[in-house]
């Protein structure tokens, strides 16, 4: 079954092509991040406004590339959360428009899980249960994927996302936005040892994460040295940052693998790209868990994900009436009877 899917939940706008959720036929996507970068972030509006603006082409060119017609499309998935509401409801209308027009089914797709299916495109052979690290600019968790569509949550932030900090740490290390990618290559030039950020835990919930500590300790850092007017060692900062949140997310996934018996770990989200983490996550499983790092092109936000995950809502029976709304947030194991 070939679905088009739809992703417009923050600043990337994307349309694609995916057969029987494992095969990517076309993924064309249209990056903002040079418009927000101007602003130090996106701005919600103006992201809205761009999805509006590339869309309609956007569709035009995925089922192109694909070499298909609407027709020949099976179904319509789209994300519907989280994400800012206006970037979602572009894409939640579109496909609404889409599904009408050619009478095929909608099922609206969530996004954190959609960042967990990217590897159900990059390795045939994944299938769950598994423990997956989903860490992105909005969310970091940890969750037991029991099957395609049940998850349970086992850790979450309590505050920060991990790319929230790593985008902070480099608004004050001088770095563009988003700033995972510099503060990672700036980082490959620096110290991992030098600075000791602190690494948090909960007695408690040895699952859960907080990223605020580090990302102060690191702004307390740089302005302390700004103000004796010594030089920051950016890169020594930047390693050392590095290292503590990588640290944290790599022992934290292992613990959940260790503890819930998992074979399989899985990798998913925007940090997803950070090449410490991924190096950490492939010495500490080798020999333990099979694991499932997605390609840096599909570890960041774009519509193939969504549209392998949008295959199992589908097989789920999760198709929707055109009274489907967008939400900022929704949780990633909402219960599609009782949330939609
Ligand atoms: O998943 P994503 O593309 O969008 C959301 O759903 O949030 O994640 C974007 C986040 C940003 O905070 C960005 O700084 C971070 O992923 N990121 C990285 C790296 N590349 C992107 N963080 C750490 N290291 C990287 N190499
Ligand atoms: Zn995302």
């Amino acid at each position: 079954m070939n679905i088009l899917a739809i992703e417009t939940s923050c600043d990337e706008t994307a349309v694609s092509v995916v057969r029987d959720g494992r095969t990517i036929l076309s993924n064309p996507v249209i990056s903002q991040i040079d418009i927000h970068r101007i602003y130090g972030g996106v701005v919600p509006e103006i992201a809205s406004r761009k999805h509006i603006e590339c869309i309609g082409a956007l569709y035009g060119q995925a089922l192109q590339d694909a070499g298909l017609t609407l027709q020949e499309i099976g179904a319509i998935a789209v994300t519907f959360a989280p994400g800012l509401i206006g970037a979602l409801l572009v894409g939640v209308n579109f496909a609404k428009g889409l599904a009408l027009c050619a009478k095929k089914p909608l099922i609206p797709t969530h996004h954190i899980r959609s960042h967990v299916a990217a590897n159900y495109l990059a390795y045939p052979e994944l299938a769950p249960p598994f423990v997956a690290l989903i860490a992105s600019g909005g969310h970091s968790h940890i969750v037991q994927v029991e099957d395609y569509t049940t998850y349970r949550i086992l850790g979450q932030t309590r505050d920060d996302a991990a790319g929230e900090a790593f985008d902070k740490v480099a608004r004050v290390l001088g770095l563009p936005y988003p700033g995972g990618a510099p503060v990672d290559a700036l980082a490959q030039q620096g110290n991992p040892n030098a600075i000791s950020f602190p690494q948090v835990s909960f007695a408690d919930a040895p699952y859960d994460f907080s990223f605020s500590g580090v990302k102060t300790a690191v702004i307390n850092f740089v302005h302390t040295a700004e103000q004796k007017g010594e030089p920051t060692a950016k890169a020594d900062v930047s390693a050392s940052f590095n290292e503590a949140v990588a640290q944290t997310l790599c022992s934290k996934l292992l613990l959940a693998a260790r503890e819930t018996g998992a074979k399989q770990v899985v990798l998913a989200g925007g940090v997803g790209a950070n090449s410490r983490l991924r190096t950490l996550l492939q010495e500490q499983c080798s020999g333990k868990y099979a694991l499932f790092i997605p390609p840096l092109s599909l570890c960041g936000d774009n519509a193939a994900m969504v549209g392998a995950q949008g295959y199992y809502e589908f097989l789920a029976g999760h198709c929707s009436p055109l009274s489907l709304n967008a939400y900022a947030t929704m949780p990633i194991n909402y219960c599609f009877g009782q949330h939609l």
